[in-house]
Protein backbone atom coordinates (compact mmCIF):
# COMPACT_ATOMS: atom_id res chain seq x y z
CA UNK A 1 0.00 0.00 0.00
CA UNK A 2 1.53 2.83 -1.25
CA UNK A 3 0.79 6.21 1.31
CA UNK A 4 -1.13 9.21 0.61
CA UNK A 5 2.39 11.02 0.30
CA UNK A 6 4.09 9.49 -1.25
CA UNK A 7 1.07 9.13 -4.11
CA UNK A 8 1.44 12.34 -4.33
CA UNK A 9 4.67 12.84 -4.71
CA UNK A 10 4.82 10.41 -7.49
CA UNK A 11 1.57 12.42 -9.19
CA UNK A 12 3.39 15.09 -8.83
CA UNK A 13 6.32 14.49 -10.22
CA UNK A 14 4.83 12.59 -13.26
CA UNK A 15 2.62 15.72 -14.09
CA UNK A 16 5.44 18.72 -13.08
CA UNK A 17 8.55 16.98 -15.60
CA UNK A 18 5.91 17.27 -18.43
CA UNK A 19 6.39 20.59 -17.90
CA UNK A 20 10.18 20.69 -18.13
CA UNK A 21 11.98 21.68 -21.12
CA UNK A 22 14.33 18.52 -21.77
CA UNK A 23 17.08 21.16 -23.60
CA UNK A 24 17.54 22.81 -20.57
CA UNK A 25 18.81 20.22 -19.02
CA UNK A 26 21.90 18.74 -19.05
CA UNK A 27 22.78 16.35 -22.01
CA UNK A 28 24.73 13.37 -20.14
CA UNK A 29 24.35 14.00 -16.45
CA UNK A 30 21.52 13.29 -14.11
CA UNK A 31 19.79 16.28 -13.07
CA UNK A 32 16.89 16.76 -10.41
CA UNK A 33 13.39 15.46 -12.29
CA UNK A 34 11.80 18.24 -11.10
CA UNK A 35 12.20 20.58 -7.61
CA UNK A 36 15.19 20.37 -5.55
CA UNK A 37 18.12 17.13 -5.28
CA UNK A 38 21.52 16.70 -3.27
CA UNK A 39 23.16 13.66 -2.80
CA UNK A 40 23.36 10.64 -4.31
CA UNK A 41 21.93 7.74 -2.51
CA UNK A 42 21.85 4.15 -2.64
CA UNK A 43 23.70 3.74 -5.64
CA UNK A 44 23.86 0.12 -6.18
CA UNK A 45 23.53 -3.01 -8.75
CA UNK A 46 19.83 -4.57 -8.66
CA UNK A 47 18.75 -7.23 -11.12
CA UNK A 48 21.78 -5.99 -13.64
CA UNK A 49 21.44 -2.60 -13.59
CA UNK A 50 22.53 0.66 -11.71
CA UNK A 51 20.07 2.55 -9.59
CA UNK A 52 20.84 5.46 -8.01
CA UNK A 53 18.49 7.28 -5.44
CA UNK A 54 19.09 11.03 -4.32
CA UNK A 55 17.59 13.28 -1.55
CA UNK A 56 14.95 15.06 -3.24
CA UNK A 57 12.14 17.65 -2.61
CA UNK A 58 9.55 17.26 -5.64
CA UNK A 59 7.74 20.09 -4.80
CA UNK A 60 10.26 23.26 -4.75
CA UNK A 61 13.84 24.02 -5.79
CA UNK A 62 14.73 24.58 -2.60
CA UNK A 63 15.53 21.76 0.36
CA UNK A 64 12.78 20.48 1.94
CA UNK A 65 11.34 17.27 3.46
CA UNK A 66 13.30 14.96 2.20
CA UNK A 67 12.11 11.89 -0.18
CA UNK A 68 14.24 9.81 -2.24
CA UNK A 69 14.33 10.33 -5.72
CA UNK A 70 15.00 7.05 -8.10
CA UNK A 71 16.48 6.66 -11.26
CA UNK A 72 18.17 3.92 -12.67
CA UNK A 73 21.14 3.33 -16.06
CA UNK A 74 22.67 0.20 -18.10
CA UNK A 75 25.57 2.28 -18.72
CA UNK A 76 26.31 5.54 -16.31
CA UNK A 77 25.31 8.26 -18.92
CA UNK A 78 21.95 8.07 -19.84
CA UNK A 79 19.48 7.27 -17.29
CA UNK A 80 15.65 6.26 -17.01
CA UNK A 81 13.54 8.10 -14.76
CA UNK A 82 11.62 6.04 -12.14
CA UNK A 83 9.17 7.19 -9.61
CA UNK A 84 9.67 8.42 -6.11
CA UNK A 85 10.68 5.34 -3.94
CA UNK A 86 10.51 6.82 -0.57
CA UNK A 87 8.33 9.64 0.62
CA UNK A 88 8.22 10.91 4.81
CA UNK A 89 5.26 8.86 6.00
CA UNK A 90 6.22 7.22 9.05
CA UNK A 91 5.89 8.21 12.37
CA UNK A 92 10.20 7.67 12.65
CA UNK A 93 10.59 9.65 9.85
CA UNK A 94 8.03 12.51 9.32
CA UNK A 95 10.76 14.78 9.07
CA UNK A 96 12.36 13.12 6.22
CA UNK A 97 14.32 10.68 4.92
CA UNK A 98 17.80 11.48 4.74
CA UNK A 99 20.66 10.13 3.12
CA UNK A 100 21.54 6.36 2.86
CA UNK A 101 22.58 3.43 0.98
CA UNK A 102 21.25 0.21 -0.42
CA UNK A 103 22.35 -3.74 -1.38
CA UNK A 104 21.16 -6.15 -3.34
CA UNK A 105 20.20 -9.43 -1.46
CA UNK A 106 18.07 -12.26 -1.58
CA UNK A 107 16.36 -10.89 -4.98
CA UNK A 108 15.76 -7.69 -2.83
CA UNK A 109 16.72 -4.16 -3.36
CA UNK A 110 17.74 -3.28 0.78
CA UNK A 111 17.49 0.95 1.52
CA UNK A 112 19.31 1.73 4.22
CA UNK A 113 18.53 5.14 5.16
CA UNK A 114 18.26 7.82 8.28
CA UNK A 115 14.72 8.62 9.50
CA UNK A 116 14.66 12.11 11.08
CA UNK A 117 11.97 13.36 13.70
CA UNK A 118 11.41 16.83 14.51
CA UNK A 119 9.53 18.02 17.86
CA UNK A 120 8.75 21.53 17.91
CA UNK A 121 6.61 23.57 20.34
CA UNK A 122 5.45 27.10 19.14
CA UNK A 123 8.47 28.96 18.46
CA UNK A 124 10.97 26.74 18.04
CA UNK A 125 12.25 23.34 17.24
CA UNK A 126 12.95 21.84 20.64
CA UNK A 127 14.03 18.48 19.51
CA UNK A 128 15.50 16.86 16.65
CA UNK A 129 16.24 12.98 16.08
CA UNK A 130 17.95 10.69 13.62
CA UNK A 131 17.79 7.01 13.26
CA UNK A 132 18.45 4.49 10.66
CA UNK A 133 15.82 2.83 9.20
CA UNK A 134 15.52 -0.23 6.23
CA UNK A 135 13.21 -0.54 3.18
CA UNK A 136 12.66 -3.48 0.65
CA UNK A 137 11.56 -3.42 -2.56
CA UNK A 138 11.83 -4.75 -6.11
CA UNK A 139 13.56 -1.74 -8.05
CA UNK A 140 9.92 0.74 -8.26
CA UNK A 141 8.13 0.24 -4.76
CA UNK A 142 9.62 -0.35 -1.29
CA UNK A 143 8.42 -1.25 1.68
CA UNK A 144 9.17 0.26 5.05
CA UNK A 145 10.16 -2.52 7.56
CA UNK A 146 7.62 -3.14 10.77
CA UNK A 147 11.26 -3.22 12.66
CA UNK A 148 12.21 0.34 12.14
CA UNK A 149 13.88 2.09 13.08
CA UNK A 150 16.67 -0.41 13.44
CA UNK A 151 19.18 2.18 14.79
CA UNK A 152 18.92 5.06 17.27
CA UNK A 153 22.16 6.96 18.74
CA UNK A 154 21.74 5.37 22.11
CA UNK A 155 22.84 2.05 21.07
CA UNK A 156 26.11 3.19 19.93
CA UNK A 157 26.69 5.38 22.87
CA UNK A 158 25.71 7.82 25.41
CA UNK A 159 27.95 10.56 24.33
CA UNK A 160 26.72 10.09 20.66
CA UNK A 161 24.42 13.33 19.39
CA UNK A 162 20.98 12.12 18.00
CA UNK A 163 20.16 14.86 16.26
CA UNK A 164 23.25 14.37 14.38
CA UNK A 165 23.39 10.64 13.27
CA UNK A 166 22.85 9.73 9.93
CA UNK A 167 24.37 8.28 6.31
CA UNK A 168 24.60 4.82 6.90
CA UNK A 169 26.51 3.05 4.45
CA UNK A 170 25.90 -0.74 4.04
CA UNK A 171 27.94 -3.82 2.50
CA UNK A 172 27.96 -7.90 3.16
CA UNK A 173 31.37 -8.83 3.31
CA UNK A 174 30.98 -12.58 3.93
CA UNK A 175 27.59 -13.15 4.93
CA UNK A 176 27.56 -10.64 7.51
CA UNK A 177 26.51 -6.84 6.83
CA UNK A 178 28.65 -4.24 7.72
CA UNK A 179 27.24 -0.38 7.93
CA UNK A 180 29.21 2.80 8.54
CA UNK A 181 27.70 5.95 9.89
CA UNK A 182 28.29 9.37 10.59
CA UNK A 183 28.20 10.18 14.18
CA UNK A 184 28.38 13.24 16.68
CA UNK A 185 30.80 13.21 20.10
CA UNK A 186 30.20 15.57 22.43
CA UNK A 187 32.86 17.69 21.55
CA UNK A 188 31.08 18.06 18.27
CA UNK A 189 33.66 16.39 16.47
CA UNK A 190 32.47 14.02 13.79
CA UNK A 191 32.80 10.10 13.93
CA UNK A 192 32.26 7.49 11.86
CA UNK A 193 30.94 4.22 13.61
CA UNK A 194 31.14 0.42 12.32
CA UNK A 195 28.31 -1.86 12.80
CA UNK A 196 27.65 -5.44 11.99
CA UNK A 197 24.65 -7.82 12.03
CA UNK A 198 23.83 -10.72 10.50
CA UNK A 199 19.90 -10.18 9.79
CA UNK A 200 20.03 -6.93 8.45
CA UNK A 201 18.02 -5.96 11.12
CA UNK A 202 19.95 -6.11 15.05
CA UNK A 203 23.16 -4.15 14.91
CA UNK A 204 26.02 -4.23 16.74
CA UNK A 205 28.16 -1.43 17.62
CA UNK A 206 31.82 -2.79 16.76
CA UNK A 207 33.76 0.42 17.00
CA UNK A 208 34.29 4.10 15.60
CA UNK A 209 36.18 3.64 12.65
CA UNK A 210 37.84 7.32 12.12
CA UNK A 211 38.03 9.81 15.23
CA UNK A 212 37.97 12.78 14.69
CA UNK A 213 39.62 15.77 16.72
CA UNK A 214 38.77 19.01 14.96
CA UNK A 215 41.42 18.26 12.55
CA UNK A 216 39.71 18.06 8.92
CA UNK A 217 35.95 20.01 10.09
CA UNK A 218 33.12 19.23 12.58
CA UNK A 219 30.40 16.92 11.41
CA UNK A 220 31.16 14.31 8.67
CA UNK A 221 28.76 13.19 6.75
CA UNK A 222 27.86 10.62 4.18
CA UNK A 223 30.62 7.82 4.81
CA UNK A 224 32.04 5.56 2.88
CA UNK A 225 33.84 2.25 3.08
CA UNK A 226 34.80 0.19 0.49
CA UNK A 227 37.74 -2.26 -0.81
CA UNK A 228 40.32 -1.11 -3.53
CA UNK A 229 43.18 -2.31 -4.77
CA UNK A 230 43.62 -4.21 -1.71
CA UNK A 231 43.43 -1.80 0.80
CA UNK A 232 40.55 0.26 2.11
CA UNK A 233 39.09 3.73 1.69
CA UNK A 234 36.71 5.93 3.57
CA UNK A 235 35.23 8.92 1.70
CA UNK A 236 33.62 11.47 4.05
CA UNK A 237 32.24 15.02 3.41
CA UNK A 238 32.53 17.16 6.70
CA UNK A 239 31.13 20.38 7.51
CA UNK A 240 33.17 23.53 8.44
CA UNK A 241 36.84 22.59 7.52
CA UNK A 242 39.65 25.02 7.60
CA UNK A 243 41.74 26.18 4.51
CA UNK A 244 45.58 24.50 4.93
CA UNK A 245 47.86 25.89 2.17
CA UNK A 246 45.53 25.02 -1.28
CA UNK A 247 43.50 22.23 0.39
CA UNK A 248 40.37 22.06 1.72
CA UNK A 249 38.75 25.52 1.14
CA UNK A 250 35.73 24.23 0.44
CA UNK A 251 34.14 24.75 3.94
CA UNK A 252 31.32 22.04 3.50
CA UNK A 253 33.95 19.36 1.71
CA UNK A 254 35.16 16.03 1.18
CA UNK A 255 38.06 13.76 2.07
CA UNK A 256 39.45 10.26 1.85
CA UNK A 257 41.33 8.02 4.23
CA UNK A 258 43.47 5.03 2.08
CA UNK A 259 44.67 2.09 5.13
CA UNK A 260 44.55 -1.20 6.42
CA UNK A 261 41.16 -2.53 7.52
CA UNK A 262 40.82 -6.07 9.89
CA UNK A 263 37.98 -7.35 9.64
CA UNK A 264 38.73 -9.18 13.13
CA UNK A 265 38.94 -6.23 15.02
CA UNK A 266 37.27 -3.71 13.10
CA UNK A 267 40.23 -1.67 13.16
CA UNK A 268 41.07 0.91 10.01
CA UNK A 269 45.03 2.42 10.32
CA UNK A 270 44.81 4.99 7.99
CA UNK A 271 46.82 7.53 6.65
CA UNK A 272 46.38 11.26 6.98
CA UNK A 273 43.08 13.12 4.35
CA UNK A 274 43.17 13.78 1.39
CA UNK A 275 41.28 15.91 -0.94
CA UNK A 276 38.81 14.48 -3.31
CA UNK A 277 37.69 17.14 -5.80
CA UNK A 278 39.21 20.92 -5.47
CA UNK A 279 35.99 22.13 -7.48
CA UNK A 280 33.31 24.77 -6.02
CA UNK A 281 30.59 22.26 -5.97
CA UNK A 282 31.27 18.45 -5.33
CA UNK A 283 29.60 17.29 -2.06
CA UNK A 284 28.55 13.47 -0.59
CA UNK A 285 29.94 11.37 -2.94
CA UNK A 286 28.80 7.69 -3.07
CA UNK A 287 30.73 4.48 -4.41
CA UNK A 288 29.55 1.18 -5.79
CA UNK A 289 31.02 -1.39 -7.64
CA UNK A 290 30.51 -1.74 -11.32
CA UNK A 291 29.22 -5.39 -12.18
CA UNK A 292 32.63 -5.70 -13.95
CA UNK A 293 34.73 -4.54 -10.84
CA UNK A 294 35.23 -0.98 -11.30
CA UNK A 295 34.44 0.76 -8.29
CA UNK A 296 32.40 4.52 -9.41
CA UNK A 297 32.35 7.22 -7.75
CA UNK A 298 29.06 9.72 -8.10
CA UNK A 299 28.90 13.00 -5.81
CA UNK A 300 26.26 16.15 -5.82
CA UNK A 301 27.74 18.72 -8.11
CA UNK A 302 26.83 21.62 -6.13
CA UNK A 303 27.74 23.25 -2.64
CA UNK A 304 25.78 23.95 0.59
CA UNK A 305 27.76 27.02 0.50
CA UNK A 306 27.35 28.54 -3.51
CA UNK A 307 23.77 27.55 -3.55
CA UNK A 308 22.63 29.38 -6.42
CA UNK A 309 20.45 28.35 -9.07
CA UNK A 310 19.43 29.70 -12.82
CA UNK A 311 16.26 31.85 -12.09
CA UNK A 312 13.80 30.29 -14.01
CA UNK A 313 14.59 26.47 -13.62
CA UNK A 314 12.24 24.46 -11.81
CA UNK A 315 14.69 21.91 -11.31
CA UNK A 316 18.08 22.47 -9.13
CA UNK A 317 20.64 19.76 -8.84
CA UNK A 318 22.87 17.44 -11.20
CA UNK A 319 25.31 14.98 -10.11
CA UNK A 320 28.90 14.52 -11.27
CA UNK A 321 29.74 12.43 -13.86
CA UNK A 322 30.21 9.01 -12.85
CA UNK A 323 33.89 8.29 -12.41
CA UNK A 324 36.06 5.05 -12.11
CA UNK A 325 38.18 5.28 -9.00
CA UNK A 326 41.84 3.92 -8.80
CA UNK A 327 44.47 3.94 -6.36
CA UNK A 328 47.93 4.54 -7.36
CA UNK A 329 50.51 5.05 -4.61
CA UNK A 330 47.83 5.56 -1.77
CA UNK A 331 46.10 8.46 -3.78
CA UNK A 332 42.89 8.64 -5.34
CA UNK A 333 42.63 8.76 -8.90
CA UNK A 334 39.58 9.48 -10.90
CA UNK A 335 38.44 9.81 -14.52
CA UNK A 336 34.64 9.94 -15.84
CA UNK A 337 33.23 6.87 -16.79
CA UNK A 338 34.50 4.82 -20.38
CA UNK A 339 31.14 4.12 -21.27
CA UNK A 340 31.08 8.30 -22.42
CA UNK A 341 33.04 7.20 -25.45
CA UNK A 342 29.66 5.39 -26.86
CA UNK A 343 28.04 9.14 -26.74
CA UNK A 344 30.98 10.99 -28.92
CA UNK A 345 30.36 12.57 -32.34
CA UNK A 346 32.24 15.05 -34.23
CA UNK A 347 35.87 14.74 -33.60
CA UNK A 348 38.45 17.26 -34.20
CA UNK A 349 42.07 16.38 -33.71
CA UNK A 350 45.26 18.75 -33.49
CA UNK A 351 48.35 16.75 -33.54
CA UNK A 352 51.67 18.31 -32.00
CA UNK A 353 50.07 22.16 -32.15
CA UNK A 354 52.14 24.93 -31.95
CA UNK A 355 50.37 27.55 -29.76
CA UNK A 356 51.45 30.96 -28.98
CA UNK A 357 49.42 33.86 -27.89
CA UNK A 358 45.74 34.21 -28.40
CA UNK A 359 43.64 30.98 -30.41
CA UNK A 360 41.22 29.73 -31.48
CA UNK A 361 41.05 25.91 -33.15
CA UNK A 362 38.83 25.32 -35.71
CA UNK A 363 35.70 22.96 -34.91
CA UNK A 364 36.86 23.57 -31.27
CA UNK A 365 33.64 24.66 -29.25
CA UNK A 366 30.67 24.19 -28.04
CA UNK A 367 28.78 23.19 -24.38
CA UNK A 368 28.69 19.42 -24.84
CA UNK A 369 31.83 18.11 -25.28
CA UNK A 370 35.41 15.91 -23.66
CA UNK A 371 38.36 17.97 -24.93
CA UNK A 372 41.55 17.00 -23.75
CA UNK A 373 44.78 19.03 -24.25
CA UNK A 374 48.37 17.84 -23.57
CA UNK A 375 50.90 20.41 -23.41
CA UNK A 376 53.88 18.04 -24.71
CA UNK A 377 56.33 20.81 -24.59
CA UNK A 378 57.61 24.28 -24.56
CA UNK A 379 58.77 27.56 -23.39
CA UNK A 380 55.62 29.16 -21.60
CA UNK A 381 55.04 31.01 -18.74
CA UNK A 382 51.40 29.71 -18.46
CA UNK A 383 48.35 29.11 -21.46
CA UNK A 384 44.37 29.37 -20.38
CA UNK A 385 42.12 27.46 -22.09
CA UNK A 386 38.87 30.06 -21.86
CA UNK A 387 35.40 27.80 -22.10
CA UNK A 388 31.73 29.14 -22.38
CA UNK A 389 33.14 32.30 -24.05
CA UNK A 390 31.71 34.97 -25.99
CA UNK A 391 31.95 38.99 -25.63
CA UNK A 392 30.84 38.99 -22.07
CA UNK A 393 31.51 35.59 -20.88
CA UNK A 394 34.10 33.24 -20.14
CA UNK A 395 35.17 30.60 -17.40
CA UNK A 396 39.12 30.10 -17.22
CA UNK A 397 41.18 27.23 -16.81
CA UNK A 398 45.14 28.59 -16.33
CA UNK A 399 48.36 26.44 -15.67
CA UNK A 400 51.64 28.31 -14.86
CA UNK A 401 54.59 26.06 -16.06
CA UNK A 402 57.05 27.56 -12.88
CA UNK A 403 54.78 26.92 -10.22
CA UNK A 404 52.15 23.97 -11.34
CA UNK A 405 49.75 26.01 -9.86
CA UNK A 406 46.12 25.72 -12.29
CA UNK A 407 44.15 28.07 -11.13
CA UNK A 408 40.19 28.29 -12.10
CA UNK A 409 38.67 31.27 -12.67
CA UNK A 410 34.44 31.24 -12.82
CA UNK A 411 34.68 35.65 -12.33
CA UNK A 412 32.78 35.80 -15.28
CA UNK A 413 30.51 32.59 -15.32
CA UNK A 414 26.89 34.03 -15.07
CA UNK A 415 27.43 34.25 -11.17
CA UNK A 416 25.15 37.33 -9.61
CA UNK A 417 26.52 37.04 -6.27
CA UNK A 418 29.83 37.53 -4.38
CA UNK A 419 30.70 34.52 -3.95
CA UNK A 420 34.38 32.65 -4.14
CA UNK A 421 35.12 33.04 -8.00
CA UNK A 422 38.72 31.49 -8.26
CA UNK A 423 40.67 28.52 -6.74
CA UNK A 424 43.81 27.63 -6.75
CA UNK A 425 45.39 24.32 -7.15
CA UNK A 426 48.77 22.80 -6.86
CA UNK A 427 49.65 20.00 -9.27
CA UNK A 428 52.43 17.73 -8.23
CA UNK A 429 54.71 17.16 -11.52
CA UNK A 430 53.00 13.77 -13.44
CA UNK A 431 56.28 14.05 -15.90
CA UNK A 432 56.87 15.83 -18.62
CA UNK A 433 53.54 16.50 -19.88
CA UNK A 434 50.41 18.56 -18.12
CA UNK A 435 47.16 16.95 -19.54
CA UNK A 436 43.80 18.67 -18.81
CA UNK A 437 40.88 17.15 -19.36
CA UNK A 438 37.63 18.75 -19.41
CA UNK A 439 33.99 17.57 -19.40
CA UNK A 440 31.73 20.70 -20.35
CA UNK A 441 28.03 19.71 -20.11
CA UNK A 442 25.72 23.33 -20.39
CA UNK A 443 26.03 24.17 -17.11
CA UNK A 444 28.95 22.09 -15.47
CA UNK A 445 32.45 22.28 -16.32
CA UNK A 446 34.53 19.09 -14.82
CA UNK A 447 38.56 19.10 -15.10
CA UNK A 448 40.52 15.90 -14.79
CA UNK A 449 44.22 16.30 -14.86
CA UNK A 450 47.12 14.14 -15.39
CA UNK A 451 44.94 11.32 -15.80
CA UNK A 452 42.40 11.62 -13.08
CA UNK A 453 45.47 12.56 -10.57
CA UNK A 454 43.38 15.73 -9.53
CA UNK A 455 39.53 16.67 -10.47
CA UNK A 456 37.58 19.62 -10.32
CA UNK A 457 34.04 20.38 -10.46
CA UNK A 458 32.29 23.54 -10.85
CA UNK A 459 28.20 24.94 -12.05
CA UNK A 460 28.54 27.65 -14.64
CA UNK A 461 25.96 30.25 -14.94
CA UNK A 462 26.34 31.04 -18.43
CA UNK A 463 23.25 31.45 -21.12
CA UNK A 464 24.09 29.03 -23.59
CA UNK A 465 24.69 31.00 -26.43
CA UNK A 466 28.50 31.26 -25.21
CA UNK A 467 29.89 28.50 -27.19
CA UNK A 468 33.32 29.53 -27.72
CA UNK A 469 36.34 28.15 -26.65
CA UNK A 470 40.01 30.26 -26.42
CA UNK A 471 43.31 29.23 -25.92
CA UNK A 472 45.77 32.18 -24.76
CA UNK A 473 49.81 31.39 -24.40
CA UNK A 474 52.72 33.32 -22.65
CA UNK A 475 55.47 31.97 -24.94
CA UNK A 476 55.00 29.18 -26.85
CA UNK A 477 54.47 25.13 -26.72
CA UNK A 478 53.54 22.15 -28.60
CA UNK A 479 50.42 20.72 -27.58
CA UNK A 480 48.00 17.43 -28.64
CA UNK A 481 44.12 18.68 -28.67
CA UNK A 482 41.18 15.98 -28.96
CA UNK A 483 37.92 16.65 -28.48
CA UNK A 484 34.54 15.34 -28.85
CA UNK A 485 31.04 16.35 -28.64
CA UNK A 486 29.04 14.09 -26.83
CA UNK A 487 25.73 13.84 -27.42
CA UNK A 488 22.85 11.18 -26.56
CA UNK A 489 21.30 10.21 -30.12
CA UNK A 490 18.83 7.55 -30.90
CA UNK A 491 20.26 4.05 -29.85
CA UNK A 492 20.69 2.94 -33.41
CA UNK A 493 23.18 5.62 -34.39
CA UNK A 494 25.44 5.24 -31.78
CA UNK A 495 28.78 4.54 -33.32
CA UNK A 496 27.91 5.25 -36.60
CA UNK A 497 28.75 9.28 -36.32
CA UNK A 498 32.46 8.61 -34.69
C1 LIG B 1 24.62 16.03 3.21
C2 LIG B 1 23.38 15.96 4.07
C3 LIG B 1 23.30 14.62 4.77
C4 LIG B 1 21.85 14.47 5.03
C5 LIG B 1 21.24 15.09 3.81
C6 LIG B 1 19.93 15.77 4.04
O1 LIG B 1 24.51 16.91 2.14
O2 LIG B 1 23.37 17.03 5.00
O3 LIG B 1 24.10 14.53 5.92
O4 LIG B 1 21.48 13.13 5.19
O5 LIG B 1 22.19 16.02 3.31
O6 LIG B 1 19.36 16.16 2.83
Amino acid sequence: MKSKILSEARDYEAEEIKKINRGEKPTFHLAAPVGWINDPNGFSVFQKEYHLFYQYHPYSSKWGPMHWGHSKTKDFIQWEQLPVALAPDESYDSAGCFSGSAIEEDGQHVLVYTGVIEERSKHRLERVQQLQCIAMGNGIDYKKLECNPILTADMISESISEADFRDPKIWKHGSEFYMVVSCCNSEKNGEIALLTSSDLKQWTFQNMLVKNDGTYGKMWECPDFFELSNQYVLLTSPQKMKADGLEFHSGDGTIYFVGQFDYHTGIFQHGVAKQIDYGFDFYAPQTTKAMDGRQIMIAWMHSWDNEIKLEEQKWNGIMTIPREIELRDGKLFQNPVREIAQYYSNKIEFVKNHMSGNMELEGIRGRELDLEITVCDGAYEFFEVQLAKNEKYKTVCRYESKTGILTFDRMYSGICRDIVSVRKLQISPGGEEIKIRVLLDKYSVELFVNDGAYAFSSLLYVPSEAQDINFFVEGELTAHIVKHDIRIVDKAQIGKEV
